[in-house]
């Protein structure tokens, strides 16, 4: 069966002064569909770079990519943005909804929502939101929800159009840790009900290591299995 992702001698590398200064080094990774990967490692390792890679936002500057059997460097712009809206849901550390919307409006707005008023899209936000526990509050505004409603609104939006792949850079990292944990597990249950594959990228390795199937940690821009875990 072909992998959802597969990276192959995957650099990436940026100009600093006269010499390039390499970001990510070798990454090698095969993903299967329906799996949930933590990745963690210090800060400047790389993570976020390589989310977004992953995410068809950046590319590397060697080796292969292929999401969902297709070779991403073969391309064109288009292509690729088409590609990532099919395929690929993002949830960001700060949650960047759109404050003249409600609710349910920004977990529509990848579509239209007013065509999504009648369509079925519509009912999949309205379930979505009552997964993330958000049943009663579909016309409010952002700024009348705590941090981490925002946070499981934005999830809601990630996970419309039933990604194959759900990317999310700290997703907790700006919450309390009570609120986290609430709102990374009812992360895992809506990836889990969606059948999304979900990368994760956190520091924090004791609230996301033991409830994901695979960890990797990055350091220095190197991609290994983390220590301890049989992989
Ligand atoms: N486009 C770019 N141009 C120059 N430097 C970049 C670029 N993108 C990333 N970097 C550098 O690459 C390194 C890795 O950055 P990245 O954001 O991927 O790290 P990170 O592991 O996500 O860190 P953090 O945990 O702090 O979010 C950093 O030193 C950063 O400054
Ligand atoms: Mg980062």
């Amino acid at each position: 069966m072909t992998a959802l992702v597969r990276l192959v001698g995957l650099s990436r590398s940026v100009p600093d002064g006269y010499v390039l200064r390499p970001i990510l080094r070798d990454v090698d990774l095969r993903l299967d569909y329906r799996t949930s990967v933590l990745i963690s490692g210090p800060s400047g390792s790389g993570k976020s770079t390589l989310l977004n890679i992953l995410g068809l936002l950046d590319r590397p500057s060697a080796g292969s990519y292929w999401l969902d059997g297709v070779d991403v460097a073969a391309l064109n712009d288009d292509e690729r943005s088409e590609l990532r809206g099919g395929v690929v849901g993002f949830v960001f550390q700060h949650f960047h909804l759109l404050p003249t919307l409600s609710v349910l409006e920004n977990v529509l707005m990848p579509s239209d929502y007013t065509v999504g008023r009648q369509s079925a899209l519509r009912d999949r936000a309205e379930d979505l939101l009552a997964i993330v526990g958000l049943a009663d509050r579909f016309e409010s505004k952002p700024m009348f929800l705590s941090g981490g409603e925002q946070q499981r609104v934005a999830i809601a939006r990630a996970l419309l159009r039933e990604p194959k792949l759900l990317l999310a850079d700290e997703p907790t990292g700006a919450l309390d840790g009570a609120t986290a944990e609430e709102v990374r597990g009812l992360l895992m249950a809506a990836v889990q009900e969606v059948g999304s594959t979900a990368v994760l990228v956190s520091h924090d390795v004791a609230r996301y290591g033991p409830v994901v199937d695979r960890h990797f940690t990055l350091v220095d821009g190197r991609l290994t299995p983390a220590e301890g875990v049989p992989r």
